[in-house]
């Protein structure tokens, strides 16, 4: 079951005028969010995240936190899994073709849901391959936007060599990957880059930092070199979907010793234990934000 525009209906039924300016410009944001045992995780900080990149499209929030709550709550009772990976989207609504704001037009909202698999187990104990490829995106990669063109093209240079991720790089340093957040270790410290306009604020990378620093991992957050990245003794890949994973070949070339290392087992414990700690009940959001 889907919501689009105040009806629940199968995905088979829902449908969308062609004059969507998601369908014409990629006019609108998303959030993809995780769902454990029926619960969202990290629901207020997803939607604060929407909030954020609404702002920065300069469309208005058309429900309250209170509204999105209830309506992702049906959509996960309408779905079969206990464990599922919520898409939202909005666009600024249907209206003739101009680049510029039409007037007095409802945006467009679509809710869907897919089953949350966790990663192969084969992923997590040989790692897995990751290209590296000059991060050619605009310069608000802080929104969550749809328009996602030159990650589809990227990621798909990655899959192309059989890899499954590409860990960008801007001007010697490395920003993200094309779907996901990347932490590098280097003489036993994890690195993470700087949220700022060049990278979406990962609510996983939130995470991981938080465990790092309630259980004093070492680890600072500055800019990642690409000499950094190149002679990493670890790689880590975040994202709501595929939660941590470690990334043991680059560019063909080994990451360390080949194999996913003592940083990644331990935030990947870390991450586990977490998350079953919410699940249960206990918070979703640590004291302290970083
Ligand atoms: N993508 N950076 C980019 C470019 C992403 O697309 C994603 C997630 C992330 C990780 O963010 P988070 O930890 O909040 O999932 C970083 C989602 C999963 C997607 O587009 O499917």
């Amino acid at each position: 079951m889907i919501y689009l525009n105040g009806d629940f209906m199968p995905i088979e039924e829902a449908r969308v005028p062609v004059l969507d300016r998601g369908f014409i410009f990629g006019d609108g944001v998303y959030e993809v969010i995780p769902v454990y045992s029926r619960k969202p995780f990290r629901l207020a900080e997803h939607l604060h995240r929407l909030q954020h990149s609404l702002d920065g499209i300069r469309l208005s929030n058309p429900h309250s936190n209170k509204e999105w709550s209830h309506l992702l709550e049906r959509i996960i009772a309408g779905n079969e899994s206990d464990d599922q990976s919520l898409y939202l989207h909005v666009t600024r609504g249907v209206a003739k073709r101009d680049h510029a704001f039409p007037k007095g037009v409802m945006p467009t909202v679509f809710i869907m849901s897919n089953p949350l698999l966790a990663p192969p187990a084969e992923w997590l104990a040989t790692g897995v391959a990751a290209i590296t490829a000059s991060d050619n995106r605009w310069l608000r990669c802080d929104i969550k936007a749809i328009s996602l063109l030159p990650n589809v093209l990227l990621r798909q240079m990655a899959v192309d060599v059989g890899a499954i991720e590409t860990v960008l790089l801007r001007e010697g340093f490395m920003t993200e990957g094309a779907a996901s957040n990347i932490f590098v270790i280097k003489d036993g410290i994890l690195l993470a880059p700087p949220k700022n306009h060049l990278m979406l604020p990962g609510i996983t990378y939130d995470v991981v930092l938080e465990l790092a620093f309630a259980n004093e991992i070492p680890h600072e957050v500055r800019e990642v070199s690409e000499y950094e990245v190149r002679t990493a003794q670890e790689i880590l890949l975040t994202s709501s979907t595929k939660e941590i994973m470690p990334i043991t070949r680059l560019d063909g070339k080994s990451v360390g010793d080949g194999r996913p290392g003592a940083m990644f087992a331990l935030l990947h414990q870390l991450y586990q234990n977490y998350k079953s700690t919410v699940m249960r009940g206990g918070t979703s959001t640590f004291e302290g934000n970083h």
